[in-house]
């Protein structure tokens, strides 16, 4: 394989486990394998606390996966040490959920888009800074002004100019508006859409929210209790997903207008897309992690864990039914 056929990013055989409160062992990657193209957007939806958010961290390198690998433009990060690896970490940035919090109140918007070409020692600052906020659709004085006096969207096109800043290889946006309200996620999304026709980005996108996903991937990666449970091309998935745990949320979107919006009022994330609790994540049921919420549910999904399996060129699913 070429340097130009590689994967922009490989993730193997992904796992992370944490202690919680009482020493038990969480499982919050559980074998995770994932790549993205050059260019490629893939989303990653599930419902909180399946692990996306700790697969957007280790792959930026704030977390250290228990096992596995990560490996991007070809280079495994833990090999790298001093120089090579702040190198590499300069590649892959990270869109937060929330634009409050990931800015800081005391700094101007100029310095805090520019602070990553500081870092870097990357030259010409305060003219790339202009030409960033305008990319955003944010007005040229901006640079001037402090996060506090802009709104919610308004921030977090601050948030992506500053991802933006050091042309990444990849991006991490890891709920990027699931904190705004739905007039504006469509803004944002849109922006996130337009920004990688022009600039070609290479992205995960995390959300909870499938229709969200759905507007800027190429493909869709559906995450179960630590697991990625179906992996396809987002039309794809849409059409025929093979999954019942993507079939149980598909069949919850599209919501009406009214109950989205409740549901981000009470903070909500998805509603139990079946029946059944969601396990215990420190004392995983044998088998398939989806078996007691499962409606297609059989002997054979009780005692063995499914294989994430081609089902068709390009799709995967991990389940004996599908
Ligand atoms: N630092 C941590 N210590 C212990 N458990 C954690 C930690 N971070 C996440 N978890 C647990 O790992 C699981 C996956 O969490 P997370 O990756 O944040 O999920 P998501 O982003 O999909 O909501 C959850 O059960 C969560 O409680
Ligand atoms: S393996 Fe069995 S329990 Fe799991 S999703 Fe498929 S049919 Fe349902
Ligand atoms: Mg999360």
């Amino acid at each position: 394989m070429t340097e130009t056929d590689a994967p922009l990013l490989e993730v193997r055989n992904l796992v992370k486990h944490y202690r919680d409160g009482s020493g038990a062992t969480l499982r919050a990657l559980d074998d995770v394998s994932l790549t993205v193209r050059r260019g490629e957007v893939v989303g990653i939806v599930g419902e909180s606390g399946c692990g996306k958010t700790t697969l957007g961290r280790a792959v930026m390198r704030l977390i250290e996966p228990t096992s596995g690998q990560i490996r991007l433009q070809g280079v495994d990060f833990a090999a790298l040490s001093g120089r090579a690896l702040k190198a590499a970490r300069r590649q892959v940035q990270m869109i937060f959920q929330d634009p409050f919090g990931s800015l800081n109140p005391r700094h101007t918007v100029g310095t805090i888009v520019g602070e990553p070409l500081v870092v870097h020692g990357v030259p010409g600052g305060r003219a790339r800074v202009a030409e960033l906020l305008d990319l955003v659709g944010l007005p040229a004085d901006a640079a001037a002004r402090y996060p506090h006096e802009f709104s919610g969207g308004q921030r977090q096109r601050i948030a992506i100019a500053r991802a933006l800043a050091l042309d990444p290889a990849l991006i991490i946006a890891d709920e990027p508006v699931s904190a705004l309200d739905v007039s504006i996620q469509s803004q944002i999304i849109n922006l996130i859409v337009a920004l990688r026709a022009r600039l070609g980005l290479s992205m995960i996108f995390i959300s909870h929210d499938l229709s969200v996903v759905r507007h800027v991937s190429d493909r869709v990666g559906v995450m179960y209790f630590g697991k990625l449970v179906e992996l396809a091309p987002a039309d794809r998935l849409f059409a025929d997903p093979r999954h019942p745990y993507t079939r149980a949320l598909l069949a919850s979107v599209p919501r009406p207008v009214k109950e989205v919006v409740a549901s981000k009022r009470a903070g909500g994330g998805l509603a139990a897309p079946t029946h059944g609790e969601v396990p215990d994540p420190t004392d995983p049921p044998p088998g398939c992690a989806f078996h007691l919420r499962c409606p297609l549910a059989v002997d054979r999904c009780r005692e063995a864990v499914p294989p994430l399996a081609d089902v068709a060129p390009g799709h995967a699913a991990a389940c004996w039914r599908a």
